[in-house]
């Protein structure tokens, strides 16, 4: 077994070891947890822990350090966290620290002021939505980024990207008839889901010759063969950046796949954790919502084909905290930003969190920060008298851990 998950593991030793344990029982766990694989976490993983503590233990090997790369962690390999955002998360956990004077520019201390105005205590459950002022946040960020209007009230925050993955994923599938369109290569938060709601996978292969693209032609493919299996495509994962490929999609491409998954009534779940991590002279991202915009607006210009698809078109789109140069793995915050042809009251009152939960506050609040994260040119003339350090939007290192290091 590849890399089930901790827990499930953990509990399946347990188990075979105490055989009297009535509850827990090796064959009582639940089979669909056991059989998801998350390659990111097996046996690899096992094994550099296990070297790790042959280096410790001092036993001579030919290298001196592990570098994991088995998962986006940037952190954990030396990226510094951004001043702005930690700043203001400090004062956000210890209100008592706006009584001091501990240097930090007056945009920190405004943001900071303008969330504890927002939330009752970082302590507090907050609207299962989402802190509304940080979805605002998101949106125009998003607006920004894309060139065209975003709402707020499309914005759900979740505890990292997984969470909103899995529980869009559990809204979506309802057993062995639902199947997904899952690229592979893939990162195996998508199939390891699919798998644990009992649901069928489709797979289909990216291209390595094109730069790991999409082909159409292998999409319908994966379309056929589920629907050859009984199963009813209901959604189609778009990883772009992709991981572990590292391709960018063009533009071009993306359009494609949206018209392809509006055609066949596909809700497109876009995975775009990655889209600060473009390198080299790959195209640059395109978000599966902007192309969702150009679509509408041909429509509105008058190409009824394009206001036909337009009018089809789902997309749900990821985004987290954990990747690109905020890289804050260990906060877990994330958004996903629902684009549907569907009333918005109908998605609306259907929350991303089936469970009376609701995203933390310390996870959605840095979110917030980093998507209005202060500009060089907005930051001239605004420290504080004693703080003419020009910015805390550079990842200089936070003093603690510049000590640890
Ligand atoms: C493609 C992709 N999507 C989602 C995630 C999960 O992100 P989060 O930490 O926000 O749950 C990862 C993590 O590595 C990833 O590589």
């Amino acid at each position: 077994m590849l890399g089930r998950s901790l827990l499930a593991t953990s509990l399946a030793a347990a188990a075979a070891q105490n055989a009297s344990c009535s509850t827990v029982q090796a064959d009582s766990l639940n089979p669909l947890v056991l059989k998801a694989e998350y390659a990111v976490l097996g046996r690899l993983l096992d094994r550099a822990k296990e070297l790790e503590e042959d280096l410790a233990a001092g036993k001579p090997l030919p290298f001196k350090r592990i570098v994991k790369c088995n998962i986006g962690n940037p952190q954990a390999l030396g990226q510094k966290p951004l001043t702005f955002v930690r700043q203001t998360l400090s004062l956000l956990m210890n209100p008592a620290l706006l009584d001091m004077d501990l240097g930090y520019p007056a945009d920190v201390i405004e943001r900071a002021k303008a969330y504890i105005a927002a939330v009752p205590s970082v302590g507090a459950y907050s609207d299962s939505q989402g802190v509304k002022l940080v979805r605002t946040h998101v949106a125009s960020f998003i607006a920004a980024r894309d060139g065209f209007p975003a709402s707020a009230d499309d914005i759900y925050l979740t505890d990292g990207a997984s969470a909103g993955v899995k529980a869009l994923m559990t809204l979506l599938i309802r057993g062995a008839h639902d199947a997904v369109l899952v690229p592979v290569p893939q990162y195996p938060l998508y199939s390891a889901t699919t798998t644990i709601l009992n649901g069928t996978l489709a797979p289909y292969y990216l291209d390595e010759s094109a730069s790991w693209g999409v082909h159409l032609d292998e999409l319908k493919r994966a379309h056929a063969d589920a629907k050859a299996k009984g199963a009813t495509a209901r959604a189609l994962v778009v990883i772009n950046p992709g991981n572990p490929t590292g391709q960018s999609l063009p533009q071009a491409a993306i359009e494609a796949i949206l018209a392809f998954a509006a055609s066949e009534g596909l809700l497109v779940m876009a995975d775009e954790v990655y889209q600060e991590n473009v390198y080299g002279d790959a195209p640059k991202f395109t978000s599966l919502k902007k192309a969702l915009a150009r679509l509408r607006a041909k429509g509105e210009a008058g190409d009824a084909d394009a206001a036909d698809l337009a009018s089809k078109a789902q997309v749900i789109s990821f985004h987290s905290t954990s990747k690109g140069f905020i890289g804050e793995c260990g906060l877990r915050g994330a958004i996903s930003n629902c684009k549907t042809s569907r009333p918005r009251s109908e998605h609306r009152s259907r929350s991303l969190h089936p469970s009376p939960s609701a995203p933390t506050s310390s996870a959605s609040l840095p979110q917030g920060s980093w998507s209005s994260r202060p500009r060089w040119e907005n930051r001239r003339g605004r420290s504080t008298r004693r703080s003419a350090r020009p910015s805390s939007i550079r990842c200089s290192r936070v003093r603690s851990e510049s000590r640890r290091r």
